[in-house]
């Protein structure tokens, strides 16, 4: 659980702030000294003045540049605070992501010294605009609370974070400022939510757990989610063949799952919905997962979509924006080996009515995204945005902390691109290039569900597009008046995110999505 920071923006004397750490967040300009070797700025004078000159002095030493990633704590006397930290930010820091790393670089400090109080300012403030201060306030924070963050859930020896409260600066105060951090920390801690649920092993988030953790923020926030989960028998009657097809091997049976949001009161402009691939386990099934390179001691994080999309629905009930409805949709389970299982070669039959030739068991996340893409379309939406961890082809084209962006339509790449400038986590966009489908035909059903290795994020990409389009099947009598209708109305995006759900150096969760999610429905809301 959360070892709660409290956060508060003051406007007092870097000199008369007394506690653990004073981290000075420092661009390289900043560390100009004058022809008598003294700092020019005046943060770092008053500071080296009042400390005797040992600041100027050990900056030096360290050979501390204010290079971005570069940062040194001193323990001095002769101010109210025990230490002062000096941090790197670069050439200039404007971006919410150089304010997160300068967070981060605080938390690092500050559990190094097992400080409880930290004070955090900028050397050059003066220059920023009162709305530029609130962001660095507020990336600052989420930067300080996911930096701090460590999942001791499953270690047996476990201490809490020492961290108590974070004064922030010179960065405004008031009530603009105390919404700003409050919005930082619910999206923070829907991040670390959303982190643990990836964290979490596969023996214990099981499909039926998931659904446990999605239920349980509902009733968290009952004034405005509700919850539905879909048994193995309900979806069966839905005729969501295509996924049943992938859970049919795994003692554990498959929930889907299906939240909705609906503001507190007035009139909703957009409906949204956000579809999360949820595969608690990816073993490859009968195309099992083999040789270096295949992941599969990490398949646990195949649900990484799907924590994306609850942990924006954590963090939207918290926030409960006006004027937008969002559906949270996950057809979850456990691509598994067994005598019930799916065979190569299988023909399934999706809830649109397309038939699927599965020439590969290992391709399972499309085949759960067709039938909970069908199921979005059919809950009456504007815009549909899919995330997925979804192949390993998209990591080799981008590497691994960028995710690839598929859609047809330019507004909602628009949109989500904004978004993600905020939130400062990186997506691509990529092609849907219509003529690779050719790949996908097969001899005896509509499809197959896997091209070649070549274009492998794109054809998936290519194959999740064919769902969308369930409208014209359920309702063949309107088929011909609604193709066009539907096509132009319903936008939708694939995100491929299996790269960066994970840190391969650190084993463990991003929480990568839902900051950029949580701003997008933000952005569709009135
Ligand atoms: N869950 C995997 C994709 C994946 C691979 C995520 C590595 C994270 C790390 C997905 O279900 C999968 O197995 N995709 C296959 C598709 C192939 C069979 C067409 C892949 O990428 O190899
Ligand atoms: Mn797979
Ligand atoms: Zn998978």
């Amino acid at each position: 659980m959360l070892g709660k920071i409290s956060f508060a923006a003051k406007e007092i004397d870097v000199a008369e702030w007394k506690g653990d750490i004073l981290a000075v967040g420092v661009i390289e300009k900043d560390m100009a000294k004058d022809e008598n070797s003294k700092f020019r700025n005046s943060v770092l004078k008053k500071l080296d003045g009042l400390l005797g000159g040992l600041l100027a002095e050990a900056s030096s030493e360290e050979d501390f540049t204010g290079k971005a990633g570069q940062s040194t704590v001193l323990r001095l006397p002769g101010l109210g605070s025990k230490r002062v930290g000096l941090i790197g930010l670069g050439k200039s820091a404007s971006s919410p992501a150089s304010f997160r790393g300068l967070g981060e670089a605080v938390a690092a400090a500050a559990k190094n010294v097992h400080a409880d109080s930290v004070a955090v300012v900028l050397a050059s403030s003066e220059g920023l605009s009162n709305e530029s201060k609130l962001i660095a306030a507020s990336a600052i924070a989420s930067g300080m609370v996911l930096g701090i963050h460590e999942d001791k859930r499953y270690k047996s020896e476990s201490k809490k974070p020492q961290l108590k409260s974070v004064d922030i600066l010179g960065l405004g105060t008031g009530p603009e400022s105390e919404k700003k951090l409050k919005y930082a920390e619910d999206v923070s801690s829907a991040i670390i939510f959303g982190r643990e649920l990836v964290n979490s092993p596969a023996n214990v988030l099981t499909p039926a757990a998931l659904a446990a953790e999605a239920s349980k923020i509902a009733s968290l926030y009952s004034d405005v989610l509700s919850a539905n989960i879909l048994t193995a028998e309900q979806c069966k009657e839905l005729k969501m063949g295509s996924y049943l097809g992938v859970a049919a091997a795994s003692a554990n049976p498959p929930h889907f799952i299906h939240l909705c949001y609906k503001p507190p009161n007035g009139s909703i402009k957009s409906k949204l919905a956000l579809v999360g691939k949820g595969l608690t386990f990816d073993s490859g099934g009968y195309n099992i997962k083999t040789g270096s390179g295949c992941s599969i001691d990490i398949m646990k994080t195949d649900m990484g979509g799907s924590a994306a999309v609850l942990g924006a629905a954590k963090a939207l009930g918290e926030i409960k924006p006006p004027g937008v409805e969002v559906h949270f949709i996950v057809a979850s389970c456990e691509n598994m080996i067994s005598g019930t299982g799916m065979r190569p070669g299988d023909i399934i039959t999706a809830s649109n009515g397309k038939t699927i030739e599965v020439n590969n068991t290992d391709a399972e996340g499309r085949l759960t995204l067709a039938d909970a893409l069908v199921y979005a379309c059919n809950q009456g939406v504007d815009k549909v945005v899919d995330l997925a961890t979804l192949t390993g082809a998209c990591i080799v084209a981008l590497g691994p902390s960028i995710a690839g962006v598929f859609t047809p339509s330019d507004d909602l790449a628009k949109e989500v691109f904004g978004a993600s400038e905020v939130s400062g986590e990186k997506f691509w966009r990529m092609p849907l290039e219509e003529s690779y489908w050719e790949s996908m035909k097969s001899g005896v059903a509509d499809m197959v569900n896997t091209g070649g290795r070549q274009g492998g994020a794109i054809t998936a990409a290519l194959f999740l597009k064919q769902a969308c389009h369930s409208l014209y099947i359920l309702l063949p009598a309107l088929y011909t008046l609604l193709t066009h209708f539907v096509d132009e109305k319903v936008q939708w995006m694939h995100i491929d995110l299996a790269g960066p759900v994970w840190n391969d150096k650190k084993r463990v969760a991003t929480g990568f999505g839902i900051a950029t999610l949580v701003e997008w429905v933000l952005k569709n809301s009135s």
